[in-house]
């Protein structure tokens, strides 16, 4: 068990970020990334489900615009900012120290997301990470997002190692569920303490921040 796959968005990194970034009033940003958020994943098994399959920036601007309008945020300049703050997501605080101490112990690290290889290598750089990730994963190889098998197998196919062999972190229940019925071992990070989602897989283990998880793997 070498091999380490993170998802990336709200598990690496901050996707509330944004509107720090921009200066909106606390809860009118926090209406605004929950709404944008909701959009673009949904819009991401949509489009899968409808084999209409659009890249995760396109999707990720489109699901703000309908998160702007639905709010009644008119500000022109909005959401080329929130686009660009969106390229340059905060990093989760403890992130970075456990990705160090897990590279220390040996272990092979990956980025598995639904990003576009120029989204993801962009907040690699962002957080200094470049060295850390060997492999940027993307779903965009694929035609398809999450929770298409399809995207899960690229791992497989890059470490020519099978599912079982490799561990996948997400913070995202749904992707943690379907990675785990996909047949990786599969660290649920639960920052937000949610119950658990009713979908096929069964969970490795639960964290609630990423510090645990190097613990976890050399244990
Ligand atoms: C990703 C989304 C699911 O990074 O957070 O793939």
């Amino acid at each position: 068990m070498r091999v380490c796959l993170f998802d990336a968005y709200g598990t690496l990194f901050d996707v509330t970020s944004p509107t720090r970034a921009v200066g909106l009033p606390a809860e009118t940003g926090a209406r605004l990334m929950a709404l944008w958020r909701e959009r673009q994943l949904q819009y991401t098994w949509l489009r899968t489900l409808g084999n209409a399959y659009a890249d995760f920036e396109r999707v990720t601007a489109e699901a703000l615009a309908f998160a702007l309008e639905a709010l009644g945020l008119t500000d022109e300049t909005l959401a080329a900012r929130l686009l660009e703050a969106y390229r340059r997501l905060t990093p989760f605080a403890e992130a970075e120290a456990a990705l160090h101490r897990l590279r220390e112990a040996g272990m092979r690290l990956a980025l598995l997301s639904n990003g576009t290889p120029a989204m993801l290598t962009a907040l690699l750089a962002g957080a200094g990470w470049g060295d850390l990730f060997e492999a940027v994963l993307s779903a965009d190889a694929v035609g398809a997002y999450k929770t298409s098998p399809a995207v899960y197998r690229l791992a497989e196919r890059h470490f020519g190692a099978p599912a079982a062999a490799m561990t996948f972190i997400s913070s995202n229940g749904w992707d943690a569920q379907a990675a785990a019925a996909h047949g990786f071992r599969v660290v649920w990070c639960n920052r937000a303490g949610q119950p658990r989602e009713r979908l096929p897989g069964e969970i490795w283990k639960e964290i609630r921040m990423l510090d645990e998880l190097p613990g976890l793997l050399e244990a």
